[in-house]
């Protein structure tokens, strides 16, 4: 089993990155096990070192760094604000990427596969968020997998039961099945 960690930069309820994940999940091979996460469940202050320096790393960011050291695979949903990714997308990251105890700050992330994908209702799918979260990760030393797939007008490319169609479908059963097969392979180097 591959283990992937899967979190949308969104806190709204009915977020369209947050059914693309769902839907991502769904397409999954079965070698791969998700853990989908949801943000609003692990609510963060936005960073300042003077916080930081006084009450050390937030539980929400510890647990979040465990998540992600103990999974071989990340797949982002990266909604788009102002061609941007969202705050709390960048906010969740900066905090993880923050040393702590014998952990560097950037161990967790360090050499793991990771893919990005996006849904907007625009016409360019928040591929723009996309590039920016995919400079970021590769800053945080993620090797970013140049699969990704942005779903353009997503109010009407997801059907009732919440599934994708046609072209948007093919596309992100390609990304989760390059990055299962990335993250599979590389942990068996990493084994072997
Ligand atoms: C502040 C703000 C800025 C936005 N800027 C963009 C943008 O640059 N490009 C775009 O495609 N959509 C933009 N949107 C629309 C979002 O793509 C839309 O709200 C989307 O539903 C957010 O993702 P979610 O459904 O996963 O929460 C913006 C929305 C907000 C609130």
């Amino acid at each position: 089993m591959t283990r992937i960690l899967a979190f949308a930069g969104s806190l709204r309820k009915d977020s369209w990155n947050k059914k693309l994940l769902q839907e991502a999940l769904r397409l999954a091979p079965e070698s791969i096990q998700f853990t989908l996460l949801d943000l609003k469940d692990h609510p963060l202050p936005l960073y300042d070192a003077d916080f930081e320096a006084e009450h050390g790393m937030p539980e929400n960011a510890i647990e979040l760094r465990r998540l992600m050291t103990e999974h071989q695979g990340l797949l982002i949903a990266s909604p788009e604000y102002n061609g941007g990714m969202t705050g709390v997308l960048k906010n969740t990251l900066d905090w993880m990427s923050r040393k702590h105890g014998d952990q560097r700050g950037l161990d967790p992330f360090m050499h793991k596969p990771a893919a990005v994908v996006s849904a907007s209702p625009g016409p360019y799918g928040g591929a723009r968020s996309v590039q920016s979260a995919v400079l970021l990760l590769n800053r945080l030393g993620c090797l970013v997998l140049p699969d990704g797939v942005s779903v353009t007008h997503c109010e009407t490319a997801f059907d009732a039961e919440g599934h994708l169609q046609g072209k948007d479908q093919k596309s992100l059963q390609r990304v989760v099945q390059a990055l299962g097969g990335v993250a599979l392979k590389m942990g068996q180097k990493a084994e072997g």
